[in-house]
């Protein structure tokens, strides 16, 4: 069976702002679908919903993964059932090492049923697992001995952020701006790891202001979010389009949608 993520009517508030607006997208396993749009139109909270972050409040639609609801499952839940979100802005989580932390998260993903306090993935095997996967991202171990993100730079954060796909594995992977911060060749670099880990074979949503991390990733799907609505989807040669061009012709073609970006952003701009 192949495994499908089904986001019908999503509307989004944050307090009592309202910032997705009837978002629907579906994703099937093994699908690479990009995610664009100008800045604040609701791409991170579209990948934050998703996840069941608690300041993202569904006020109406449905998000399935082969049928079940994602709404009614606790973060956790979400995260076992095979959906992983690599966040824009990594959080710190000092005194917590990445080596443990991943060990944690990589059991729990692997064995879903595990209660708190059961065994983990034997240290020896983990390790060698850990050991290959970052010498594979060209990272240096003395990595999984720091705290997680705690004083990591820009794109040490985001190539942890990678680390953890690799060893998730999860069905369904956004990836939230994953090359911001990253020099020329680490972009190079995370392009072709994320190909590698995750191209075709799982459902790939790369959010993505630019065209590099989508060089070894060609999406078969691109849409465009603006006020908080997917209002255009095409293939790779709109992501082609929007790198040359920019938003101009989509922000004519939507006035409405292009109204609501609008307040949004002035909203932000009082708060
Ligand atoms: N926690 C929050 N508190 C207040 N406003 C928020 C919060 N999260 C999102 N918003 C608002 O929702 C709108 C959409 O934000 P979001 O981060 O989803 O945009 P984005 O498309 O990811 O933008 P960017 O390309 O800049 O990352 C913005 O106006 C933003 O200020
Ligand atoms: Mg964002």
């Amino acid at each position: 069976m192949t495994h499908v993520l089904q986001i019908k009517n999503l509307h989004v508030s944050v307090g009592d702002k309202p910032i997705l607006r009837g978002v629907n997208l579906s994703i099937n396993h093994g699908e690479t679908h990009a995610l664009m749009g100008p800045n604040g139109s609701g791409k991170s909270t579209l990948g934050l919903a998703i996840m069941g972050h608690p300041g993202y409040a569904v006020t109406e639609g449905a998000i399935t993964m082969d049928g079940e609801d994602v709404l009614a499952m606790a973060p956790d839940e979400r995260a076992r059932s095979g959906i992983f979100l690599a966040f824009q802005r990594p959080m710190a989580i000092p005194g917590v090492k990445m080596a443990d932390f991943l060990r944690h998260a990589t059991t729990n993903v692997r064995r879903p049923d595990r209660k708190e306090g059961e065994e983990l993935i034997p240290m020896r095997e983990f390790r060698a697992e850990l050991k290959e996967k970052m010498a594979h991202l060209r990272m240096d171990t003395e990595f999984a001995r720091r705290y997680v993100n705690d004083g990591f730079s820009g794109g040490e954060m985001k190539r942890a952020e990678i680390l953890q796909l690799a060893m998730l594995q999860p069905k369904f992977a956004i990836l939230d701006e994953t090359d911001s911060g990253l020099d020329a060749d680490a972009v190079r670099l995370a392009s072709e790891s994320i190909a590698e880990i995750g191209h075709g074979k799982m459902g790939l949503l790369i959010i993505t202001h630019h065209d590099k991390l989508l060089e070894h990733n060609p999406p078969e799907f691109t849409h465009v979010m603006l006020g908080g609505r997917l209002v255009e989807t095409g293939g790779t040669e709109l992501a082609d389009e929007l790198h040359r061009h920019g938003y101009d012709r989509i922000r004519k073609a939507y006035p409405e949608a292009e109204a609501a970006n609008q307040e949004m952003l002035a909203e932000e701009a009082t708060v």
